[in-house]
């Protein structure tokens, strides 16, 4: 990134004292959505578009925070009694502050000066990435260090109980712990995970449709509260049932007949999107892309159908991708209602597969869509200078 060569000296300019530089990155989901809050299955990869804080410590108990990309700045009093969220972007920096304080850590002052290059809005984790990479800052700032699954536990309870979003642990978890040129298949109730090989001769095709999901958190908060009426009910047949991972389908059909009709499709979502993304781990084990396609084409469909959380503009980008050529898979990728497809792209059709969705996609909604290319990235981490 451009930008990013006199990050370091803007900061100089700015603050007065040279700075240390940590870098967290965006996400993409290749599979298992709206499953990481039921305790189920995920498989994120880390992607190249990062937030970058550069970090310098202050002689007195405030933290200031810059964002080059919004042109703003915001402050904050590490000594404030109760703070409370803006409602904005430094919600996510200080929001990270705040839950290292509650947790018992004594921060040091800062100033911070923040960049990012992951699209905003666009379902890619932006959020999860200025949290992760702050929490990386202020610790160091502070002369304390931090496992990468602790830090990525703290940053979801910052978006938990300061920004006032319930979402699961997957963002946060693969910024932290991504692996270059894997996909990790994460078990979120233990948090154990694995490394599965992406197929050679294939890329992560990321499609844009320019829509932006403002207004999903409304409706992802009510998504979780549909989960949990479909595992209160079911575990009153079923007493091991602590979320809808512990469910199966054949548990489902049994036992979910009474369910209200829209949390029973809300549920069937959630567990044959668990069922799917284990299969979709031995399909990449064995090297099978098309097999992970297929999956990829189902849980678009379980997402728009029975979980409706996509959109028209969504659809239609995965409609024009199964027609492209050299495309294995395609689906929308992290909470919907906008955003961005994920794409599993035969390597040598990328350019062609850019040109025909891009102009079809165009002509179809009259928006012009971002197309990206990611290899699968490392996890957050300091940048040498
Ligand atoms: C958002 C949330 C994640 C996850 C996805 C849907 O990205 O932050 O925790 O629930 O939606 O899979």
């Amino acid at each position: 990134m451009k930008a990013l060569e006199e990050f370091p000296k803007r900061f100089v300019d700015r603050y007065g004292s040279s700075p240390r530089i940590f870098r967290a990155p965006g996400r993409v989901n290749l599979i298992g959505e709206h499953t990481d809050y039921n305790d189920g299955f995920v498989m994120p990869a880390a992607i190249n578009f990062n937030t970058w804080v550069a970090v310098a410590p202050r002689e007195d108990r405030k933290l200031t925070a810059y964002s080059e990309n919004l042109a703003e700045g915001a402050e904050f009093d590490l000594d404030a009694p109760s703070p409370r969220p803006r409602h904005d972007w430094s919600d996510y920096v200080f929001g990270v502050a705040v839950m290292l304080q509650q947790a018992g850590e004594r921060l040091r002052g800062a100033d911070l000066l923040i960049l990012g290059d992951v699209p905003l809005g666009a379902g890619l984790s932006s959020s999860a990435s200025i949290e992760v990479a702050t929490g990386y800052a202020l610790l160091n700032n502070t002369g304390l260090a931090i496992e990468p699954v602790a830090l990525a536990k703290l940053c979801q309870s910052a978006e938990n109980n300061f920004v006032g979003m319930r979402c699961g642990i997957m963002d946060q978890f693969i910024s932290c712990c991504g692996h270059a040129g894997r996909a990790l298949m994460l078990d979120c109730r233990s948090l154990d995970y694995r490394l599965l090989p992406l197929p050679p001769d294939v890329s992560l095709v990321i499609c844009n449709t320019m829509v932006k999901h403002a207004l999903a958190s409304g409706e992802y908060n009510k998504r979780r509260a549909e989960c949990e009426a479909g595992v209160s009910r079911l575990a009153r047949d079923l007493p091991r049932v602590r979320a809808l991972r512990d469910v199966t389908l054949t548990d489902l059909e049994r036992y979910g007949r009474d369910l209200p009709e829209l949390v029973f499709r809300r549920c069937r979502h959630v567990v044959s999107e668990n069922a799917r993304v284990l299969e979709a781990a031995g399909a990449l084990e064995r090297g099978d892309a098309a097999a992970f396609g297929r999956l990829m084409a189902e849980s678009h469909r379980s997402l728009r159908d029975d979980y409706e959380v996509s959109c028209p503009e969504l659809d239609m980008m995965v409609d024009l991708a199964g027609h492209a050529q050299g495309v294995f898979g395609a689906r929308m990728t992290g909470g919907g209602f906008g955003g961005c497809t994920i794409n599993l792209v035969r390597t040598e059709h990328i350019d062609e597969f850019k040109r025909t969705v891009g102009r079809e996609y165009e002509h179809a909604t009259g928006r012009e869509p971002q197309i990206y290319v990611s290899p699968a990235a490392e996890g957050a981490g300091e940048v040498q200078t």
